[in-house]
């Protein structure tokens, strides 16, 4: 190395260890008062906390530290800061969080977990490869067909319309994924697979992760009942993603395979034309559940309860509807430019209540953000409903107005909250393409078939609307009833 090559390695080098040190020298962003032993814990809300940690930053500002379980936690509530961390530092705040739970239930190889390593970016370009634009030519038929066939089983029984629903949500991810179709007992263990997955993500639920060195003890041991039950879940999770693996393993290899994502990649890696390894094509194969259904059905049933409350837009929508089909037809995805009002509808939806309030990430190492120090591993929580709440960016942000997002992509109209709601930078959501073409299609075709209104009272009135948020990691509305009336006497043509 020449001299000049030494001198500017030492001074990057030296550059380096000075921020570094200077940075460990920066107070932590303000934050709640904290005990001695507890820290924050005992006034952490549980109940939405997004809703809470919007509201403390009008007496902290928009960066929020707290210290509860045993770590470092910082409430990011603004979308700049959200930008200038997760997009200009990208690399920095790749990684997630570590949940204790998350290995020990068995999905620590599923992408939405894993460090930002070599397998997870793999594995990530492989799922965003079969869900692009480009690759929807394979798949957008299906769907279009899966969600005509839930409209039928819809009018036959509308009352059990959120098992129709789930179904469909598997049904498609089956066929998309092993390109066959779903039985009923692998849909109830998606389902039970998803509960767990949702349990074991709870913060506060469990004590080894404030106390990691629980982890360690043998099985048997007292008060080591949640390793008992994770070994359940995990049993449970390996059954519903490595059987169905092999089973396309076998039939990639005696010949009998159907067009799907994990026996036309496993072909390709056979046949040594493919660029991933089949330990990519696990995970991403085995990311998709968790990933899709939990989100997607969250959001149909915003969407239902919000269109249910607002009579008024659904008329507006289905008059965009039938002006484009002429009554004569099913909307499919081609008709998605000709129907901006649904669009609108469907960012409003988002914008509303968004699926996942709460973004998790961690940094890798200290950092500093406008004079503060963010510690290495801090569970840095990016406040997705308060952006979408942020009155200097959406106006009237409590009410339901899709008509803010007219006429789209115009400068005067609201921000496309999905820039939000899908996620930031190297972790964005790799299922978004998919999401976006299932919720359009679920959308038009619903409103096209069916006149969604409120239950009915004894008294032959309309039950009011009321509009409730569960506090989960995935927020969806808490249970209610519709009546979904059809429009006409033949659901696939009327
Ligand atoms: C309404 C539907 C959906 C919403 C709102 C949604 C939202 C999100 C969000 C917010 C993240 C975290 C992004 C970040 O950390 O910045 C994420 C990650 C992810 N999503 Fe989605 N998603 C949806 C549907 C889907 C679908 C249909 C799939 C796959 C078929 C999918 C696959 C994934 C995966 C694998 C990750 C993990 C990515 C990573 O950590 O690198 N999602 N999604």
């Amino acid at each position: 190395m020449s001299t000049l090559g030494l001198c500017s390695c030492f001074c990057t080098l030296a550059l380096a260890s000075w921020a570094f040190a200077r940075s460990r020298r920066l107070p932590l962003p303000p934050g709640p008062q904290r005990k001695f032993w507890s820290g924050n814990e005992e006034i952490l809300p549980w109940d939405q906390p997004w809703k809470e940690f919007a509201a403390w930053s009008k007496t902290f500002g928009p960066l929020i530290y707290l210290y509860a379980f045993g770590r470092d936690i910082l409430i990011v509530n603004e979308a700049s800061a959200t930008i200038d961390l997760l997009e200009t530092k990208s690399a920095l705040y790749a990684r997630r969080p570590t949940w204790s739970m998350v290995a020990l239930t068995g999905r620590k190889d599923n992408i939405a977990f894993m460090d930002y390593n070599e397998r997870q970016r793999k594995a990530r370009a492989l799922l965003q490869g079969a869900l692009n634009p480009r690759a929807q030519k394979s798949w957008g038929p299906v769907l279009e067909e899966e969600t005509t066939s839930l409209m039928l089983q819809m009018a036959q029984s509308p009352e059990s319309f959120k098992q129709h629903i789930r179904r469909y949500l598997g049904s498609f991810i089956t066929r998309f994924t092993y390109g066959r179709k779903v039985d009923d007992s692998e849909l109830k263990l998606g389902d039970e697979i998803s509960v767990h997955t949702q349990q074991a993500l709870r913060p506060g639920r469990w004590l080894a992760d404030t106390v990691p060195l629980l982890l360690y003890l043998p099985d048997w041991f007292p008060g080591m009942a949640f390793k008992r039950w994770a070994r359940d879940a995990r049993t449970k999770f390996i059954e519903y993603t490595a059987q169905p693996f092999r089973e396309a393993r076998s039939s990639v290899l005696d010949g009998t395979a159907n067009q799907g994502m994990v026996p036309d990649t496993l072909s390709d890696i056979i046949s040594g034309a493919s660029k991933y390894k089949e330990e990519e094509l696990v995970s991403a194969a085995a990311s998709i559940h968790t990933a899709a259904i939990e989100t997607t059905y969250a959001m149909l049933m915003n969407f239902l309860i919000l269109i249910m409350a607002h009579q008024d837009v659904q008329e507006k929508a289905f008059q965009e509807i039938t002006s484009v089909t002429e009554s004569t037809r099913q909307p499919l995805l081609s008709d998605m430019p000709a129907m901006p009002y649904i669009d609108a509808i469907i960012r409003e939806v988002h914008r509303f209540n968004p699926v996942t309030p709460v973004i998790p990430r961690s940094p890798v190492q200290t950092d500093s953000y406008k004079g503060y120090r963010i510690p290495q591993d801090t569970w840095v929580m990016f406040n997705i409903w308060a952006m979408t709440h942020d009155a200097n960016i959406y106006q009237d942000p409590h009410k339901f107005i899709p008509e803010r997002h007219l006429p789209l992509g115009h400068e005067n109209s609201a921000k496309d909250p999905r820039d939000f709601t899908f996620g930031f930078g190297k972790r964005i959501c790799p299922g978004l393409n998919l999401a976006n073409a299932q919720i359009f299609l679920f959308v038009s075709q619903l409103l096209a078939t069916f006149e969604i209104r409120p239950p009915l009272k004894d008294d032959g009135n309309e039950e009011e609307v009321v509009i409730e948020y569960s506090s989960s990691f995935v927020s969806l509305p808490l249970p209610f009833k519709c009546r979904l009336i059809p429009r006409s006497a033949n659901v696939i043509l009327y």
